[in-house]
């Protein structure tokens, strides 16, 4: 016999069985597997001398070593099997739960609802109960319906003051908006729907215009009802429905001032005391509204002779930062989560007329 024949292998599985048995716990028995079976390992090295035998010899010193393999690996499984039911019994008798702690909260207790989103989940609410269904249309509009058929013809100066963002003119000439307000809701439902149409339009507008009061995209309520005989009175009670409600005061006293929009006939622009925002002797704007002009009517097809209604435009960004004292307009679209942990809502405090709006 060689050297390498010359192996006691009968005394190396005593040596390693003793050391698996005596393996306290799972990693000493893994460094007991290293010395066996790992590359550097004794087992290891006997199967790498096989190579520089002679033909007999290797198949018979194989064989031994190749059983000798098999069972320290069973043996190592077996030890395994016993520490890790071990281990796992001691940890089911020392850890408990004390299930009286709280609850930790989770992500829906940490996340904020936006102001914006909130009012305008608030105004929808309020405007629900009082019979309007909410409609929707693109940020991307036709110059038709964000200016012609309301009424403003190309040469209108209020083409000016709304400081349109235009998309690139298509082949025929016509040209894109991003709608620079509401209004074109009106348009879209009238052509839709026919009368009795009541209906809010909260969306996103847009307009070329950056400073401390005015951000580029900001967020209007559309509001438009039209029947045989709706009227100015309609309007006003509505309006200051709205306004207690929305402000969660029994009264609020209002101002509509004469005004001018290209869409309504007559037009009136809206102040509310401020008291009820806890700032007396204040008047505040909130909006715009107006009797539907005949126009208008007659450009989506109804007869101005039949119908009638009025409309409102509101800004929710405005109305957001009057009850919520927002002092500047820009933090709204800063995306500071300070700002948003600070001045947001909880996630699952969804405003209901019944449970309260804000609180
Ligand atoms: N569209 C107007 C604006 O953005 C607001 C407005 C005024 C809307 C009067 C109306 C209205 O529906 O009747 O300035």
């Amino acid at each position: 016999m060689d050297a390498a024949t010359d192996v006691d292998l009968k005394g190396l599985e005593e040596d390693l069985r003793r050391a698996i048995v005596d393996a306290p716990n799972l990693a000493a028995l893994d460094e007991v597997r290293v010395t066996a079976l790992g590359k550097k390992g004794r087992i290891s090295g006997l199967m790498r001398s096989l190579g520089a035998m002679a033909p007999d010899e290797r198949k018979s010193f194989g064989q031994a070593v190749n059983g000798l393999k098999q069972r320290v690996g069973e043996a190592l499984e077996v030890r395994k099997a016993g520490l890790t039911a071990a281990a796992l019994a001691e940890r089911l008798a020392f850890e408990q739960a004390d299930i009286t702690l709280p609850v930790r909260p989770g992500p829906i207790a940490g996340g904020r609802i936006h102001p914006v989103s909130q009012v305008w989940d608030e105004l929808t609410e309020i405007f629900a109960d009082m019979g309007f269904s909410v409609a929707e249309g693109p940020d991307i509009e036709t110059d038709d319906n964000n200016f012609n058929k309301l009424n403003i013809p190309p040469e209108h100066p209020a083409r000016q003051e709304m400081d349109t963002f235009y998309l690139k003119p298509k082949p025929d000439g016509s040209r894109m908006v991003l709608r620079t307000h509401t209004s074109p809701v009106q348009i879209r439902t009238m052509e839709a729907e026919d009368p009795p149409i009541r209906i809010i339009a909260p969306g996103r507008v847009y307009r070329s215009d950056w400073d401390q009061t005015h951000t580029p995209m900001f967020h209007q309520v559309e509001g438009l009802v039209i029947d045989t005989e709706t009227h100015l009175g309609h309007l006003k009670w509505c309006l200051e429905e709205f306004c207690k409600a929305f402000f969660e005061v029994d009264e609020v006293r209002m101002r509509f001032r004469a005004s001018h929009f290209p869409f309504t006939e007559p037009s009136m622009e809206v102040d509310i005391g401020a008291e009820a925002i806890g700032k007396p002797g204040e008047w505040l704007e909130i909006l715009g509204c107006g009797m539907v002009h005949p126009k208008v009517l007659a450009n989506v097809g109804y007869d101005p002779a039949r119908y009638q209604g009025f409309a409102f435009g509101m800004g929710i960004d405005r109305i957001a930062m009057l009850k919520y004292a927002l002092p500047d307009c820009r933090d709204l679209f800063a995306s500071d989560l300070r700002w948003l942990r600070h001045y947001g809502f909880a996630v699952l405090d969804v405003p209901t007329l019944a449970g309260g709006l804000s609180s």
